[in-house]
């Protein structure tokens, strides 16, 4: 019987991962630019790790994380997110000692058992990039800068900005007074788990799916009027450094994220042609994290984009080139195989691709796949030129056919190629 991959787990096919190279070769050069280095963690974590820092009362560690014992009986979790491994990776190698303001990108799978739908899946990819090491605002809005000129490199211009403030550990706790107040009496209105959330972590209520809940939070009263004047400075200086940059944004006092750890500025980017799943990325500062896991009290901000979400906007619109084969040989008897072979691997290794048929197939066959492939040219040989010492390439966008020494084939053939290369502008 055939065994299918799991619900929300899905294959991503060549012709899907060419434009997935691409973002992430933009997101590469982008974040380098900005002095970002990759870090690259394990994908599975100690429980622990991914509770203390999401937070209990959060969807993704109370409903969706994949959690499991393992044979000693230790529970781990497949990440539902980067940040809190590249927190504990911080604390733990301390880069800080030799350079106080640490920039880290990671790229890779995330695990989060939410139902899957358009744009939403169990297993999904995340670029991730993380600062520590600096209060902002100005480092505010590099990494918000950084995110919207990936954005803009992909040709993803259609996309908004919004932009919060959740105050800080000292204001906050006013907010969440008044909105448990106002919670209190409209709890019979809340679905299940809110009814629990508006005790234990209100802010929370503002996540919730349910039409209920949401109506009953789009009166709820909003954290702008709540910061303490330091945070409101905060916002203001990186209001006015997003405005020096020319970067637009929105102002959306109801963007409070869906993870516990965060503290005065949050962003997402969202667009309006994913549907519900209209966040491409989401991100913003988290400066009590690393003390809270343990670590220094070092301040820190980041931001994650999906894969699939910005992908799935890119579709086919993107300047890659397809990838055709410089040269196909086709080759007729065994000991033309044979050097066809030796041919094949030897431009390779002078950085060409060259194809040819792995059995003994008739020309025609051989001609058929060459075309396939959408060959640029494609050499003829049979066990006769190779006596003669002549073979015959042609190019499959001309007709042209050109007569080819065979003695020194590989030599000969990577001039004509690398040729043909420089002249139609390929690397
Ligand atoms: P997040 O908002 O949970 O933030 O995820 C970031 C992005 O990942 C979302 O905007 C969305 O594009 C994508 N994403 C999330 N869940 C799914 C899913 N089930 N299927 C497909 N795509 C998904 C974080 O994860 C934070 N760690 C971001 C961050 C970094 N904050 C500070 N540093």
């Amino acid at each position: 019987m055939e065994i299918a991959s799991i619900k929300g787990f899905r294959d991503i096919l060549p012709e899907e991962t060419r434009v997935w190279q691409w973002i992430e070769a933009e997101a590469r050069r982008v974040f380098e630019d900005f002095g970002f280095q990759e870090i690259k963690t394990p994908i599975l974590e100690k429980t622990e790790l991914f509770s203390r820092s999401i937070g209990q009362e959060t969807d993704i560690v109370s409903k969706e994380m994949y959690t499991f014992d393992d044979i000693k009986g230790r529970s781990l979790t497949l990440r539902p997110e980067a940040t809190a491994s590249v927190v504990r990776a911080y604390i733990q190698n301390r880069p800080y000692q030799t350079y106080p303001v640490q920039k880290l990108y990671s790229i890779g799978p995330m695990f989060r058992h939410e139902r899957p739908q358009k744009g939403r899946f169990r297993q999904f990819h995340q670029i991730n990039a993380e600062l520590f090491g600096d209060p902002g605002p100005r480092s505010d809005a590099d990494m918000i800068s950084m995110a919207v000129l990936l954005f803009r490199s992909i040709g993803l211009d259609d996309v908004t900005l919004n932009l919060n403030s959740l105050g800080c550990f000292d204001c906050r706790p006013r907010f969440r007074e008044e909105l448990r107040d106002y919670l209190a009496d409209k709890k019979i209105r809340l679905c299940e788990d809110c009814q629990r959330r508006a005790d234990a972590n209100p802010l929370r209520v503002f996540d919730c799916k349910v039409d209920a809940c949401k109506e009953v939070v789009s009166e709820a009263p909003s954290i702008d009027a709540f910061l303490c004047e330091a945070c409101r400075e905060h916002f203001r200086s990186l209001e006015e450094c997003l405005s020096d940059l020319e970067i637009p944004f929105v102002l959306n006092p109801r963007l409070v994220r869906g993870l516990d750890y965060y503290n005065r500025t949050t962003f997402e980017i969202q667009t309006e042609h994913l549907g519900a799943q209209n966040a491409v990325a989401g991100g913003g500062r988290y400066d009590g994290l690393v003390r809270l896991l343990g670590g220094p009290d070092h301040p820190a901000i980041g931001f994650a984009l999906g894969m699939e979400r910005v992908a799935a906007l890119i579709g086919n619109d993107h300047p890659l080139q397809d990838k055709r084969p410089d040269l196909f040989i086709a080759a007729l008897g065994e000991a033309a195989a044979r050097a066809a072979f030796k041919w094949a691997v030897g431009l390779r290794r002078n950085g060409l691709w060259a194809e040819l048929d792995y059995g003994s197939a008739g020309l025609k066959s051989q001609m058929k796949k060459a075309d396939r492939l959408g060959a640029r040219q494609v050499l003829i040989v049979g066990d006769d030129e190779l006596k003669t010492g002549r073979g015959a390439l042609r190019n499959m966008l001309t007709k042209e056919q050109a007569d080819v020494e065979l003695k020194d084939a590989v030599n000969v053939l990577k001039e004509i190629l690398k040729n043909e290369r420089e002249r139609d502008g390929r690397d």
